[in-house]
């Protein structure tokens, strides 16, 4: 069920712009920053829990039956020496950058899959403006997620 995935997008920016109206200044931003936390769990939840476990510690149910562990994400903060790496983190979910060059890729590629999601909602008109920004909302919001969840 494709609207499923669609739906929270729509949710989380109206809640944004009726909240937006209300609180002026950098409180809205502040919320505007809560609502795509609150996003980017929810697309964590449904895409990659299952491989990096509920807390991000990589013992999701799948992890078993993979032959490399799926990484830790709490704890990308500590391997770049305390910055969180948003760009690269970024590239790696989409998968624009590869994560293990000499090996075979174990992690999917989120990209192209959030694009076929994106292009089938917009539907016979095209949308590609509506359907990029809905691709690098949804990246995003998971990045900064990930970013929220690391070991201090
Ligand atoms: C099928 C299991 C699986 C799913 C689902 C999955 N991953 Fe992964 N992920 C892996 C594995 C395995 C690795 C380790 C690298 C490799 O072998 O590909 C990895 C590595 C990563 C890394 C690199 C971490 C580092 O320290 O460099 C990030 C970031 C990541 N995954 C994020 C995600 C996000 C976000 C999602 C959901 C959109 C997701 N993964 C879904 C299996 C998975």
């Amino acid at each position: 069920m494709t609207f499923s995935h669609i739906v929270p997008v729509q949710i989380a920016s109206a809640a944004v712009i009726a909240f937006g109206l209300l609180i002026p200044g950098s409180a809205a931003y502040a919320l505007d920053d809560e609502a795509q936390i609150k996003l980017g769990e929810s697309e964590y939840m449904s895409n990659c829990a299952a491989c990096h476990g509920p807390h991000g510690m990589g013992d999701g149910p799948v992890a078993e039956v993979l032959s490399t562990k799926p990484s830790d994400l709490t704890q990308i903060s500590k391997k770049f020496e305390g910055k969180f790496p948003r760009e690269h983190i970024y590239a790696v979910v989409d998968g624009q950058k590869m994560i293990n060059p000499h090996g075979d890729r174990l992690m999917p590629v989120w990209g192209p899959r959030y694009w076929s999601l994106a292009e089938q909602r917009a539907g016979e008109v095209p949308h590609d403006v509506d359907a990029a920004a809905m691709v690098h909302g949804r990246i995003t919001a998971l990045v900064r997620y990930l970013e929220s969840i690391q070991a201090p």
